[in-house]
């Protein structure tokens, strides 16, 4: 089948690779030429584990090309994605601004049948405008071609997108109920029909159900962290061990393992803004979604939890202290820094007066973009940020060791050689790495998250 995939981001390649290698032949459009020069030099513009093979087998098969072409791009597919950011606006909606102008370019240059599939995460009624913008850019030149808009929303997660994409739990598909509706199902069940070879795994749906799906998955899991944390603060209090209660309820198979860890709260590019537009769309419809407010606020105060720790340890100013951090992304397998817990991390130390020596496996660059971002590009501040090549190097002459993000390579270290390295032998461990009774047995100080034997407890 002939796709066109707009916006060329976590989502779009993902989505454009796995359909090429799937025997489509795939168009990929993005605006940002820099993005588009970087992959037709054979370069990936992000980071994602496996994405780069398939593209370059695909690339050298001709079943995948990319370009800022907007016309070419519409003329190339019967379907064509929107795989576009939707950023959280001023007020916490879903901004889709980029969603409706890729619509629009469909409309003006669309000559036949074209099947939309919004694969953008966007509000309730979304589907419904995206189908009034083409419509209006048709009436805006008189012409009149048939057209369905479908919602399918992807549930990929960064670090494990390709197995995410090739063996999803589901797909779901939201179509409209006239005759375009069923003949934009029948070309998504041709398209997804190598998914379905093992167990059907299409659920089909009106479109608004598909919209909400999307959003209420990410509120479910977000709550389920904030909730581990909420009780991880609660644990340390009362001299209860978290990781013990996440065993002792993770094994009910009513509630399950998944997403129950404690640590610095969630990031990323999805569910802070998932979170925060749903709440506003229960305030459009006057719903006040309380339990999502609060998994917000537990959020944004989780952010800065280790910040605690670390005040309560050495006072509020940290002039002159050296901290190692190793992770920087919001979570391992991944260069994404957007609403990373170690940009809150870190800007709260290097505020106090601290210095910061950083190693991430893939996020160094990104990192240093996203804290240029953040503090104004040649602030004092920035001087003591230094990024490293190797997690040794963050820790020579550090006062404590701070862990944000669980790297597998963090999991296992040379404690003695850790030990060595660092002034002190001092850990902030924001994800529960380590058993906290062995690191006192090696002579380690040592914090985690909701642990008992936390030192701090009072
Ligand atoms: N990243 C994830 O893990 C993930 C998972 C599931 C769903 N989503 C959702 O998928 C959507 C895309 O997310 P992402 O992380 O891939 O975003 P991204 O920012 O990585 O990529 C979006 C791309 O779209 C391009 N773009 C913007 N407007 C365009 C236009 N009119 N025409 C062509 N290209 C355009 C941008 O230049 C950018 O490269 C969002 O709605 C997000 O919530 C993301």
């Amino acid at each position: 089948m002939k796709v066109t995939v707009i916006g060329s981001g976590y989502v779009g390649l993902v989505t454009g690779a796995c359909l090429a290698e799937l025997g489509n032949q795939v168009f990929c459009l993005d605006l940002d030429g820099k993005k588009i020069d970087c992959l037709n030099r054979g370069e990936l513009p992000i980071y994602e584990p496996g994405l780069a093979e398939i593209i370059a087998r695909n690339v050298e098969a001709k079943q995948i090309q990319f370009s800022s072409n907007i016309q070419d791009a519409v003329a190339h597919g019967d379907v064509q994605f929107i795989a576009v950011g939707t950023p959280a606006d001023e007020d916490g909606s879903a901004d889709l601004k980029y969603v409706l102008e890729a619509a629009r370019n469909i409309g003006r240059y669309m000559t036949d049948f074209k099947v939309v599939i919004n694969k953008s995460t966007v509000p309730v009624g979304t589907a419904d405008h995206v189908m009034e913008v083409i419509a209006s850019e048709l009436k805006i030149s008189g012409r009149s071609i048939d057209y369905s808009v479908v919602s399918n929303p992807e549930f990929l997660k960064e670090g494990v997108a390709i197995e995410d994409f090739m063996r999803p739990d589901r797909i779901i598909i939201g179509t409209y109920a006239d005759i375009s509706g069923l003949r934009a199902k029948a070309l998504m069940r041709k398209l997804y029909a190598p998914f379905n070879r093992h167990h059907e795994r299409t659920l089909y749906m009106d479109v608004r159900s598909a919209e909400l799906s999307k959003y209420a998955a990410n509120g479910m899991l977000a709550t389920r962290i904030s909730f581990m944390n909420e009780l991880a603060n609660l644990a340390e209090k009362v001299g209860a061990d978290i990781e013990h209660v996440r065993q002792g309820i993770g094994s009910d198979n009513r509630i399950g393992y998944g997403f129950l860890y404690a640590g610095t709260g969630y990031g990323g590019s999805c569910f802070p803004k998932d979170v925060q537009a749903l709440v506003r769309i229960g305030y459009q419809h006057q719903t006040d979604l309380k339990i999502l407010q609060s998994v917000q606020a537990v959020n944004d105060s989780q952010k800065i939890i280790l910040v605690e720790k670390i005040i309560k340890r050495y006072g509020h100013d940290l002039t002159g202290k050296v901290f190692a951090v190793w992770g920087l992304a919001f979570k391992p397998n991944t260069d994404d820094m957007r609403e990373a817990p170690s940009r809150t991390i870190i800007r709260e130390l290097l505020l106090r007066g601290a210095s910061i020596q950083a190693y991430d496996p893939v996020a160094n660059k990104t990192a240093e973009n996203s804290f240029k971002r953040d503090f104004n590009d040649g602030c004092e501040e920035l001087n003591r940020v230094k990024f490293v090549d190797t997690m040794h190097q963050a820790l020579v002459n550090a006062d404590a060791l701070v862990i944000i993000t669980e790297w597998k390579a963090f999991k296992s270290p040379d404690f003695s050689l850790l030990k060595e390295a660092l002034n002190n032998p001092v850990i902030f461990d924001g994800r529960n790495l380590y058993e906290p009774e062995d690191m006192t047995a090696m002579g380690f100080e040592y914090y985690g998250i909701g642990r008992s034997t936390n030192l701090l407890n009072s």
